[in-house]
């Protein structure tokens, strides 16, 4: 009998140990657990932030800090030349203020969320140099002295240029014929555009406010090259650049992390500080129709791998990387999944939460250190 009682005892002292540890991780929060490291971040858009707040997860509560999905950006902000429109982005300001995120502050300068407004003359045929730099320092003053004034270090960088260098092996900057910043004013959109930064920011104080290049495929060792060439041309000129932007829009088949730590290292060599700005993980081969209804279990795990790998990199690498953003809280709402931005309509799921805002594999991957 007595035998039997202390079978029993242990058997309950086992299992109690089991929920404890169960219950461990399951109250374990993303920022808590890299406090000695980096920040982490999140993107969230204004149509989309409260989903994630309100429920019992509170996904939110993960993070520490916040970049606008799209609010920030060119046109969202001055939609025609001296019109600012500033009403969505102070609401995901004050969001994020009330759940304990600071913000990064994305972009002044993107092709891609110009106004074609910024390349019309007042001739109205195409605008001079001139115009078109003047427009950039008009811009970016005003923005970055909204939020300064209004958020003090709230702020507390900016993605000053996003984008700038070319995908093709034959182009050193990138060039369009819609969004000709280039094509208009040489490299100088770029230098301009991180001077009046610095500018506007001291004189409001905000010396510790820093200022970020931002682009993709830096695992690509020659766009990485033309990046660096660019940054150190700059630097060595003086322009006010503190910080690297290494996007992360990365697939689960084809990442590498040599090349991932690599691209640290060398943006490290130049004296920056590096974010990891927009991370996710796209589950489909690049050539690939297929469309999962469920992610399979063997994808999971693969992406619990390269997640795993690419936090274990950047805790490694924490005195040079400062920050590591995720590009959605969950699978639930993606940009991967939007078939107005990319070709194919299929739900993506490049988080580290589920659609049903559930811990994935790739979640307990990146706690397990
Ligand atoms: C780029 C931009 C982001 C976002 C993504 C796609 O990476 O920097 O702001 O628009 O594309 O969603």
């Amino acid at each position: 009998m007595k035998r039997i009682i202390l079978i029993l005892l242990v058997l309950v002292m086992c299992m109690s140990l089991l929920t404890s540890c169960t219950e461990d991780i399951d109250s374990i929060l993303l920022k808590d657990k890299y406090e000695d490291y980096f920040t982490v971040g999140v993107a969230t858009g204004y149509t989309t932030m409260y989903s994630y707040s309100d429920n019992d997860a509170n996904l939110i509560g993960h993070f520490n800090s916040m970049t606008c999905e799209n609010e920030m950006k060119g046109a969202a902000l001055q939609p025609s030349e001296g019109n600012f429109f500033w009403d969505r982005a102070d609401e995901q300001i004050d969001f994020a203020i009330a759940n304990d995120m600071k913000v990064r502050g994305h972009a002044l300068v993107w092709y891609q969320s110009a106004g074609s407004w910024m390349f019309e003359g007042a001739d109205g045929g195409e605008a001079t140099k001139e115009e078109v730099l003047a427009r950039i320092r008009t811009h970016v003053d005003t923005v970055v002295t909204h939020f300064g004034e209004k958020y003090g270090n709230t702020v507390y960088c900016w993605d000053v240029v996003n984008e700038a260098i070319s995908d093709s092996a034959s182009e050193w900057y990138r060039t369009s014929s819609q969004y000709p910043f280039y094509e208009i004013t040489g490299s100088e959109f770029i230098s301009v555009a991180f001077t009046q930064a610095r500018e506007s920011l001291d004189a409001l104080g905000l010396t510790d406010v820093k200022l970020f290049y931002n682009d993709y495929s830096m695992t690509d060792s020659g766009k990485r090259e033309k990046v660096i060439n660019m940054l150190s041309d700059m630097l060595d000129a003086g322009v006010p650049i503190d910080g690297m932007g290494m996007q992360c829009h990365y697939n689960i088949w084809s990442f590498d992390v040599d090349q991932f730590a690599l691209a640290i290292d060398e943006f490290a060599e130049l004296g920056l500080e590096v974010h990891i700005t927009e991370l996710d993980l796209d589950v489909y081969p690049s050539s690939s129709t297929a469309a999962y209804t469920v992610l399979p279990e063997v994808v999971e795990e693969l992406q619990a791998t390269v997640y795993s790998q690419i936090f274990a990199v950047c805790r490694a690498k924490s005195d040079v990387v400062t920050n590591l953003t995720m590009w959605a809280v969950a699978d639930d709402y993606t940009w991967l999944t939007d078939s107005t931005v990319l070709a194919i309509s299929r739900q993506n799921y490049p988080m580290l939460f589920d659609i049903f805002h559930e811990k994935k594999a790739a979640f307990y991957a990146v706690i397990d250190f």
